[in-house]
């Protein structure tokens, strides 16, 4: 429990990272813009620049043709100001000239047609052409650039996305079959291809088309984080070539579902995130971005076992691309950027230095505005969070150990999205894709009940080491990986809590269901349970919960449940609490199952907060579970934690619009951000944030 800070992130730069991305190639023609961005940097207390991000055709106007004099210039000036490059290879845009002589570098769509050269992130990541033109301008960056000052981090590419239908990609994952399955009897097996008489008799008749497959299109989900993943490495490696000590990082979209991030998180050195929450709209969005921010934070810190991560992007006013770009009222960009240091995030870095004048992105927020110059409330606020980074040093590589974890896992979501039920989009049928049946959602709403109380979270997958937790949340486990189960119940024999719930140890990893009753794969004996059926609520019908006296969890009354009812028999677990209406009325809806030292409950519901909030209550209390501060905290407020061991730091966060008294408890603190000392009761201010040290 006492973590020491890891190093920064990068080599012997101590500092937060404090900047973002910066397009000089948009403004070549105009030094004197170059030189105020220079003379503004350090005003705005930044000290650090993502570049050339998009800027492919800066550097290679024409093939074969090398124009790196600019970037040589800018990092130079980059240098001399003491600041820091993250170094992009410029992948995420492909130049025209090269999708006009290689077509085959740009994607086949879905219906099967060669989209033209357009926009951005639409490369096909199988192609040979693109790989090599792709593994030379990395090479010659990394070569020309290795031992330069200003180098600190390399940003691999941009916002990985896929998907490419073309041959090149189809033939490899057909390879990528064949040495899955080996055999096309195996393959054939695993999809279950007896339905619709859809047996392969040759590799070359797989069609990833054909959805119905599940098991398949399953495969093809996992093939394509592989093929991007495997696109990845070969641009890291003609990095690494000349530069081999500088770490590689890549920017995550939080739980954008095509991509199983911790597939990325394997070959990375550090993991980032790109984040643009849709604070200060309505008062109930706002706290639900935040709770889904902090779940996203919490992942990316888990990703690396507790290694701080790099906020790679985030906006410092509107998102241009939102329905409705609000503003962020005063504090709330303050708010955002310390919510994220208090996950774990070593940077808070922009998108981007200053908005340029034309195209898609010109009103998205930027520290530097049309109007050229640093008198706007906007920069003053990025300055704000640059004077509190300073002050917030001794917080710099801290990280925390939390006893409670979350799984959240690509493959579940995944699974659940292939699946044609329980329950499917009516409006999409046929085109199941996406819809996970509010599977994150479903685990997100479970985070915040810890979230509410200032309870740290780890957010894993559930291939995971589930050892350093006392709690273990899996919501929805609807497919199995291998050996999932057995840990489990290692797991809940040594000790453990787990709680799941409806929807779990439903199909194995290629999708076939678990026969022999469920939860399967020996789940229904660890939690003393025989799941026959599950029922699927229409979205105006409503179920409840109803707890049975002496429950020891403290719950009473009646709880609402929608959605999903799973019809359960008792086979040796308690029944806490049983259903109320319907014609299953009086069947378990909660049990608790012994295993071991440890204990095993199922939800068999979907629940709202009122439920979660108190079951969890319950088990946070008969656990012990620490938090950041022993007192309850004002709705809207999270209290997170950091620690180097010996200090801790909390972050106190007030996603509400009002102002609010925090109970600190019995500690002595002292606020780092303006260094008053603090006891007893804090007052917090309507989207307020402070940073708090104790001992
Ligand atoms: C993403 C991209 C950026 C920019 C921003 C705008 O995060 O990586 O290039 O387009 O979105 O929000
Ligand atoms: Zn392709």
């Amino acid at each position: 429990m006492s973590p020491k800070p890891y190093p920064p992130l990068m080599k012997d730069y101590p500092h937060f990272l404090h900047g973002g991305d910066y397009n000089p190639d948009q403004w070549l023609d105009q030094p004197d813009i170059i030189d105020e961005d220079f003379r503004m940097m350090p005003l705005a207390g930044c000290n650090c620049v993502t570049l050339p991000v998009f800027g492919w055709m800066a550097l290679e106007p024409e093939e074969c043709v090398f124009t790196f004099d600019w970037l040589d210039a800018i990092l130079d000036r980059v240098a001399a100001s003491g600041f820091k490059a993250i170094l992009a290879t410029p992948s995420g845009s492909k130049p025209a000239w090269m999708a006009a002589k290689y077509p085959e570098i740009r994607r086949i769509n879905r219906d099967g047609r060669r989209a033209p050269q357009h926009a951005r992130h639409n490369h096909c990541y199988t192609s040979p052409v693109y790989r090599e033109k792709t593994a030379i301008m990395n090479g010659k960056l990394a070569e020309r650039y290795h031992a330069h000052p200003a180098l600190g981090m390399w940003h691999i590419s941009n916002e990985y996305s896929p998907f490419c239908f073309c041959d090149l990609c189809f033939d490899a994952f057909r390879r990528w079959l064949q040495e899955k399955y080996g055999t096309l009897d195996a393959l054939n097996k695993a999809w279950w291809t007896a339905f619709w008489a859809n047996q392969y008799t040759s590799w070359d008749q797989i069609n990833m088309i054909d959805h119905h497959i599940e098991g398949m299109h399953l495969d093809w989900m996992r093939f394509c984080t592989h093929q991007i993943v495997d696109f990845m490495k070969h641009e890291i490696a003609a990095v690494r070539t000349f530069s081999p000590d500088v770490p590689t990082t890549t920017n995550f979209m939080g739980t954008y579902y095509p991509l199983d991030y911790w597939r990325f998180a394997e070959v990375v050195d550090l993991v980032s995130n790109d984040w643009y929450p849709a604070y200060h709209g309505r008062p109930e969005q706002t706290l639900q971005a935040a709770i889904d921010g902090s779940f996203v934070h919490d992942m990316n810190r888990s990703m690396k076992q507790g290694k701080p991560f790099v906020l790679m992007e985030s906006a410092p006013s509107s998102t241009n691309w939102f329905s409705t770009p609000k503003l962020k009222a005063p504090g709330v960009h303050r708010l955002q950027s310390l919510q994220a240091v208090a996950h774990g995030a070593d940077s808070v870095l922009y998108f981007q230095w200053r908005k340029g004048r034309g195209a898609h992105e010109k009103f998205h927020g930027a520290v530097v505005d049309h109007v050229g110059h640093e008198h706007t409330r906007v920069f003053q606020e990025v300055a704000q969070v640059g004077e509190d980074l300073k002050r917030l040093q001794p917080v710099l590589g801290t990280t925390v150990r939390p006893e409670v974890a979350v799984v959240y896992d690509w493959e579940v979501r995944w699974a659940l999205g292939c699946s044609c039920g329980p329950r499917n989009k009516a409006t999409e049928v046929g085109s199941k894709e996406n819809f996970d049946k509010e599977y994150v959602q479903t685990c997100m709403a479970h985070y915040a009940s810890f979230w509410k109380r200032g309870v740290p979270v780890d957010v894993i997958e559930s291939t995971c080491d589930f050892s350093p937790y006392k709690l273990l949340v899996a919501p929805m486990l609807f497919l199995l990986k291998p050996g999932v189960a057995e840990r489990l119940r290692a797991f809940v024999e040594e000790g453990g809590t787990l709680v799941t719930t409806y929807l779990c140890g439903i199909l194995d990893e290629s999708m076939l269901c678990h026969t022999g009753g469920w939860p399967g794969g020996g789940l229904r004996d660890l939690l003393g349970i025989w799941v026959e059926e599950f029922d699927a609520l229409y979205e105006d019908q409503a179920q409840t919960l109803l707890p049975v006296p002496d429950n020891g969890l403290g719950l009473e009354g009646s709880y609402p449940a929608h959605t999903y009812c799973d019809l359960l028999h008792a086979e040796g677990a308690d029944v806490l609490a049983a259903f109320g209406e319907d014609w299953y009325a009086g069947r378990p809806a909660l049990t608790r199952n012994a295993a071991g030292k440890g204990t095993a409950y199922y939800i068999a519901a979907r629940t709202d907060s009122l439920f979660l909030d108190a079951l969890y209550g319950g088990l946070m209390d008969t656990l012990s579970i620490q938090a950041a501060l022993p007192a309850p905290l004002p709705e809207g407020v999270t209290a997170q934690m950091r620690t180097d061991g010996e200090s801790t730091f909390v972050f106190l966060l007030n996603m509400g619009a009002d102002d609010v008294k925090v109970d600190l408890g019995a500690g002595a603190y002292t606020n780092l951000l303006d260094g008053q000392a603090c006891t007893g009761s804090f007052n917090l201010p309507g989207y307020g944030s402070a940073v708090l040290r104790r001992g």
